[in-house]
């Protein structure tokens, strides 16, 4: 194997989360206002061509695992064949994408023959009424269309629903309940601060968090048993008796993975952020258009890793709360 670069609190740096567009088909109220964001014009984004050559520099620091992110990645034109060229990079061995599902259907084919092997689909309800209401959109059966499909197709799902007071809780139980006869995940998410100034900020104490989001559950299916999860997970995972698939909880808000965190994230926009909470990001973007070589931006990728928040989610928890950020889920890339 290849070698991998250490952050300067040890932590390897295995896994980027590249947004490929901030734009997205949905507003998910817990994500943007209803006016949607405003959104970059199109020449400040990272062309295809400048990003499959930033992935594969960082393949050669030890970067195996790329996650395509956005807004909802299906709106930029032409993501098939850029997936193909990123899945062909040497030591990338690990594509996948986190999707909104209701553009994907027709691609499912391509992403089998690209070897995309896994698929996070978000997905907050399986009622038509309050898909459109959270997401605002009436696009649920498209999204279930995409669904089906990935798993005829032997692709690895993960369903993502943030929890919601007052929105899907009645969604828990009948979502948990496609893990009994489906192999698929479904990850249960606090939900989080970045919304893109849509609502008031996730209250200090939140009303679903994941010890309560897992007391719910097992007061209908009986006790979990935890499983044992990948090293940098974002979620707790369990097994529910009987159940083929897993269910997981995303303690995003109420409990920090920090200590083990894996990843780092580039913007539609060409900004480096070494943390979800990074305040600050780097301009690859600039490095890019002004000549840079390889080497160059191999030592600015380097520096950015050496200079990583121990701890950035502690720091955002200890500002007031009207402080905390309303930057949309979309531009951060999730
Ligand atoms: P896997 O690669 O399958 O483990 O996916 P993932 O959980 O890393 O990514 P996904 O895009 O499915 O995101 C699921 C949820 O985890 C989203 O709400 C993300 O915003 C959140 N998340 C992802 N990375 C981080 C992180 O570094 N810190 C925090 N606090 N949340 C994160
Ligand atoms: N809190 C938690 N998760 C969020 N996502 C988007 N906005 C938020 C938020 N405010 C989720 C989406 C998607 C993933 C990338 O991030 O549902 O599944
Ligand atoms: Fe789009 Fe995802 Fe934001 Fe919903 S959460 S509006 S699907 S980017």
């Amino acid at each position: 194997a290849s070698s991998v670069l250490y952050d300067n609190h040890g932590r390897p740096l295995e896994y980027v989360r590249l947004a490929v567009t901030d734009r997205c088909n949905l507003r998910c109220f817990y994500c943007m206002p209803e006016e949607g964001i405003k959104y970059m014009p199109k020449q400040e984004l990272l062309t295809y061509e400048e990003m499959e050559r930033l992935v594969g520099l960082m393949a050669k620091l030890g970067v195996r695992k790329v996650r395509l992110t956005g807004g909802e990645p299906f709106v930029r034109r032409d993501l098939v064949p850029f997936m193909a060229r990123l899945a062909a990079l040497p030591g990338i061995d690990d594509l996948s994408l986190t999707t909104n599902g209701v553009l994907t259907a027709p691609y499912v084919p391509d992403l089998v023959r690209i070897g995309v092997k896994s698929v996070n689909l978000s997905l907050d309800t399986l009622d038509r009424a309050r898909f459109a209401r959270i997401t605002r959109r009436d696009e649920l059966p498209r999204v279930m269309d995409t669904f089906y499909a990935l798993l005829t197709a032997g692709i690895q799902v993960k369903i993502n629903a943030v929890v919601m007071d007052g929105q899907n809780i009645e969604d828990l139980v009948p979502l948990t309940e496609l893990t009994r006869e489906l192999p698929v995940d479904v990850r249960f998410i606090e939900e989080m601060p970045f919304n893109g100034g849509s609502h008031a900020a996730t209250p200090a104490t939140l009303p679903w968090n994941h010890r309560r989001i897992r007391e719910h559950l097992e007061a209908y299916f009986g006790a979990f048993t935890q499983l044992v999860g990948k090293a940098g997970a974002t979620a707790s995972e369990y097994k529910v008796a009987g159940h083929l698939g897993r269910v997981g909880i995303i303690a995003a808000y109420s409990r920090t993975f920090c200590g083990t965190c894996n990843r780092i994230r580039l913007t539609a926009e060409g900004g480096l952020k070494t943390c979800l909470y990074d305040q600050g990001v780097l301009d690859i973007r600039a490095l890019l258009r002004n000549g840079s070589s390889d080497a160059e931006i191999v030592m600015a990728l380097t520096s950015a890793f050496q200079h990583r928040a121990a701890n950035g989610f502690e720091a955002e928890r200890q500002r007031p709360l009207h402080q905390l950020s309303f930057e949309s889920m979309s531009t951060i890339g999730g």
